[in-house]
């Protein structure tokens, strides 16, 4: 999918599709009056039969259409004139790439003068765009015989704005959508391989293909006898079971100065969670092959950090094991000492996400972090608390969560904060230990979290649950969703200088 800005207008415009905006109860735009006028009345003919009546998310195909550069006309709706919300705009861009898509088109142009959204400027939309025609038209044909791949003919979104500040903000907005695009594509692709294929082993390897792309981004892949010398025994004991070695992934970008202290985003990369010997159960189990999601995403924003080249340093970090059982497997009741000297019983081996967390967590300290965000597929809980809408906010420091609602809010990749209580410090409270690797039932990504912040004092944090909104679970567009790199890139890039 390629999203490209031009300035000619919507008449003069060569494309399979054209898609023209229209509010509810207003006349019609300019634009949509200069086709209207130019195609004999095709758009006032279409609403007055009542095919799209401008309320938000409304859209209808009309086909043929006369006198136009265009061989097909969509009208989409935004609603009442001055209340778009961006949710709205974003219902409505799906309809109309979906709808466009429903054609066989190969390119569709949006016609975007004359589209308003509250609180979100001709940046915004160009990147919401780019967004969500690439998540609409991703395909994942890799295990797929020719007679059997999905197929879709759209390549080629153009946005058409006429030349001044708004088709500026338009570029700088395609720059930025076209990158995140490409991220998601390959968080997408990440979560969606099964789990034989995309082991340890093999995320190591493509973070090393990701640093042939740029001389700014530098790979260092740390294997299990590296770990066992740092005493990294809580990530140690995860893999254990498994005949795949865990590994330690580090990406380092340098876009800022010498000295710049780095902003950290750690990621979770369970490439297969049976539960180890708490087992899971079977129904579904299959699903646990995206439990590297928080991984994928920090390979979806590295790529696309390299791709905007912003003047700051980051780094990502993927910590990934396989949580299998075995003769050789972690057992319930067992004590592991942690990298950091606090030793953790694990009274469950199905609570592995934190436990090589953990280890990352301290071994990060290094950087001497700006901040550090760790996202993770941590609890089912989560999905209790929120749904597949959004992920957990939870940290020990209000700036970075505050930094991360405003972006939350800004791209849309929703999130909620909890909080962190002394008394869900108790829950994970170890007569054997210094704490337990589980807190009983209740509050299950509260003491998550609160496992997780015993790592965390000596930087500012921040850990996302995303296990509701890594992958869908049914539907036409099933499997991994790309968030929450949108939420990542935009707080990482609002940290670059100038
Ligand atoms: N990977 C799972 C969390 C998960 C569950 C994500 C369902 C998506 C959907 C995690 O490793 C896990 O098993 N967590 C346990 C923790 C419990 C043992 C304290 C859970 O949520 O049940
Ligand atoms: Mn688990
Ligand atoms: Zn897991």
């Amino acid at each position: 999918m390629d999203l490209v800005v031009k300035s000619t207008s919507p008449d003069k415009t060569k494309t399979n599709v054209l898609a023209i905006p229209v509010f509810d109860g207003s006349p019609l735009t300019e634009q949509a009056k200069l086709i209207d006028e130019l195609s004999g009345n095709a758009i006032s003919q279409a609403l007055k039969l009542g095919e799209c009546k401008g309320s938000a998310g409304s859209a209808t195909l009309i086909s043929p259409v006369n006198n136009l550069k265009a061989q097909r006309l969509i009208v989409f709706g935004l609603g009442k004139k001055g209340a778009t919300t961006p949710g709205n705009f974003r219902n409505a861009i799906g309809k109309v790439i979906s709808i466009a898509k429903g054609t066989q088109a190969k390119d569709l142009a949006i016609s975007l003068d004359d589209a308003e959204v509250t609180e979100r400027d001709h940046h915004w939309q160009t990147r919401q765009i780019a967004e969500v025609a690439a998540a609409q038209c991703y395909t994942f044909n890799q295990y797929k015989s020719k007679d059997n791949q999905k197929k879709v003919s759209l390549s080629k979104v153009m946005v058409l704005v006429s030349t001044g500040p708004n088709n500026k903000l338009a570029q700088s907005g395609a720059k930025v959508g076209n990158a995140l695009a490409n991220g998601m594509d390959l968080t997408r692709d990440l979560g969606n391989l099964p789990g034989n294929v995309c082991h340890p082993t093999y995320l190591a390897k493509e973070a090393q293909k990701l640093a042939k792309t740029s001389p700014k981004l530098s790979v260092k892949i740390i294997e299990e006898k590296e770990m066992k010398s740092m005493g990294m025994g809580a990530l140690l004991s995860v893999s254990a079971g498994s005949k795949q070695p865990a590994k330690l992934i580090i990406m380092e970008y340098k876009g800022g100065k010498r000295g710049d202290q780095p902003h950290v985003i750690v990621g979770k990369g369970i490439t297969f969670d049976t539960g180890g010997i708490s087992l899971k159960p079977g129904a579904g189990m299959d699903q646990m092959k995206f439990d590297m999601g928080g991984a994928a995403s920090i390979f979806g924003t590295m790529k696309t950090i390299v791709e905007l080249q912003p003047a700051m340093n980051v780094v990502g970090v993927v910590t990934s094991a396989e949580n299998m059982p075995s003769g050789e497997a972690t057992r319930p009741g067992d004590i592991v000492k942690t990298m950091s000297g606090l030793t953790v019983e694990i009274l469950n081996t199905d609570a592995e996400g934190r436990l090589v967390l953990c280890d990352a967590l301290t071994y990060v300290e290094k950087f001497k972090p700006a901040s550090v965000i760790d996202v993770a597929t941590l609890t089912g809980a989560v999905l209790v608390a929120l749904g597949t809408h959004g992920s957990a906010v939870i940290g020990n420091n209000d700036e970075v969560i505050e930094n991360i609602k405003a972006s939350a809010d800004y791209t849309g990749d929703k999130t909620w904060q909890l909080p962190m209580w002394e008394e869900h410090h108790k829950q994970l409270e170890s007569p054997y230990a210094d704490m337990a690797n589980i807190g009983g039932r209740d509050a299950g990504t509260i003491t998550a979290a609160c496992f997780l912040s015993k790592f965390t004092d000596k930087y500012p944090w921040a850990h996302l649950d995303i296990a509701g909104i890594a992958w869908y679970t049914g539907g036409p567009l099933k499997g991994a969703t790309g968030r929450p790199v949108p939420l990542l890139t935009d707080y990482l890039l609002k940290h670059a200088e100038g």
